[in-house]
């Protein structure tokens, strides 16, 4: 039978798989209300916990002793160096394509980590682990070493007496962090861990539920974050202050900028959530780091803050759409000097340890991930009828 457009009109739109359970996880839950790792509050974990304790949280399973996390830490840090030929190719491409962009080169890279690891075929869950904490290790040296091309620089080793957060810092600029810098990325990096089936863990799900390898599925997740209607949001919601900013300098103002955003149906970038309908708890959160670390480094990025303050206040009163985390992440690492193109890689850096719980939780009860279609096309019809 089919339908009238007025019955049409009355359904939840289901695109995108909107509203539907389609599995089961013990890592993560996400709710309008709430977002928990493993049982622990994002809010608890920021206030309380380092990086290094979520990963294992994440990875491991539980909430480590003072002796694991040493174990833990130690041992990922250990694995920080990549191989001569993996560095070899990131300065390669950044000298032969400087405007490739950073997912992708991080995509390329983790590929190439893949022929150099000897358990690349092992799916078992030791294996598995193993390759989850190397892979944390070796993505920030990938980044640095990438961005120090580009800026013309060698690459740095590692250092593995930092914390994840400081040594990736260190691997992007050189100079080792001020302790707020490295407090405020740490921060950044818990809140981006993990958060059930979005787009990227999905995808790796699925392609992990298909018996392949951890770095396939790592590479399928980049993939899938780096659009900006995913990770990459954070480097579009920063592009489009940007853009504001030059707009309000030209003598338009922010209202002007966004009533012609709705009029023309442009896309706010950093607002809206497919489940938070009444706001991100991490957004909040970050803000409060951000305008710490202008506080306490650089005043003047506060500028950011405010033009953040007013767009969103435009958004919730005109269009009731709140921001998410990768709003106040823009302005966050914008006042910190990170080069806007790589801040989708360091949400990779973090959300690497989301994927590889997932990826051994999929592993570890499996069935191939494979739903059905609504047909919507042709009738049958004969090849040979014209
Ligand atoms: C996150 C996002 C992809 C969720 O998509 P979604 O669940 O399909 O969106 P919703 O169903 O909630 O959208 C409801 C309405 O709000 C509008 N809307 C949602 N986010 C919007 C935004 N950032 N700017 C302007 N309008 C927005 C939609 O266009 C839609 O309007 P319509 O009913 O007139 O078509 C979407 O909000 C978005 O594109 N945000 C910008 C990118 C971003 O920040 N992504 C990071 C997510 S953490």
């Amino acid at each position: 039978m089919t339908q009238t457009t007025e019955e049409t009109k009355k359904q939840p739109d289901s695109r995108g798989l909107a509203g539907q359970v389609i599995g089961e996880t013990s890592v993560c839950a996400v709710n309008q209300t709430q977002l928990m790792y493993r049982g622990y509050e994002i809010a608890d974990l920021a206030a309380h916990a380092t990086f290094e304790e979520v990963a294992h949280v994440l990875l491991v399973g539980h909430k480590p002793n003072a002796e694991e996390l040493k174990a833990f830490s130690d041992e990922v840090a250990s694995y920080r160096a990549i191989p001569t030929a993996v560095r070899d190719a990131i300065v390669k491409i950044a000298k032969d394509t400087p405007e490739a962009h950073p997912m992708s080169v991080l995509r390329t890279a983790v590929s190439l980590l893949s022929h150099t690891c000897d358990l690349c075929e092992d799916n078992s869950a030791e294996a598995e682990l193993l390759k989850s904490k190397m892979l944390l290790a070796k993505i920030p040296t990938c980044i640095g070493t990438h961005q120090r091309a580009l800026d013309g620089k060698e690459p740095v080793e590692p250092d593995t007496s930092l914390s994840h957060a400081a040594n990736l810092l260190w691997c992007i600029t050189g100079e080792k962090p001020h302790d707020i810098s490295a407090k405020v990325m740490d921060v950044s990096l818990i809140l981006y861990a993990e958060h059930d089936f979005n787009a990227s863990t999905f995808t790796s799900r699925v392609i992990a539920s298909t018996n392949s390898d951890m770095h396939s599925c790592v590479c399928g997740g980049i993939g899938a974050l780096k659009g900006n209607l995913h990770g990459g949001a954070n480097e579009a919601a920063m592009e489009m202050l940007s853009d504001i900013m030059e707009a309000t300098s030209g003598g338009q103002t922010v209202d002007e900028y966004m009533q012609h955003a709705f009029e023309t149906k442009k896309k706010l970038m950093g607002f809206g959530h497919r489940v938070y309908k009444n706001g991100d708890h991490r957004a909040g959160i970050l803000r409060d780091w951000g305008l710490k670390y202008c506080e306490e480094v650089n005043p003047e990025a506060k500028a950011w803050f405010d033009l953040g303050d007013e767009v969103q206040g435009i958004m919730l009163r005109d269009k009731n759409i709140f921001p998410n985390v990768d709003f106040p992440c823009g302005m966050t690492y914008f006042a910190m000097g990170i080069p806007v193109p790589q801040y989708t890689p360091i949400f990779v850096a973090s959300r690497i340890t989301g994927w590889c719980a997932h990826i051994m939780e999929q592993h570890q009860n499996n069935r191939i991930i494979r739903p059905l279609a609504q047909y919507a096309g042709e009738g049958i019809r004969n090849w040979n009828d014209g």
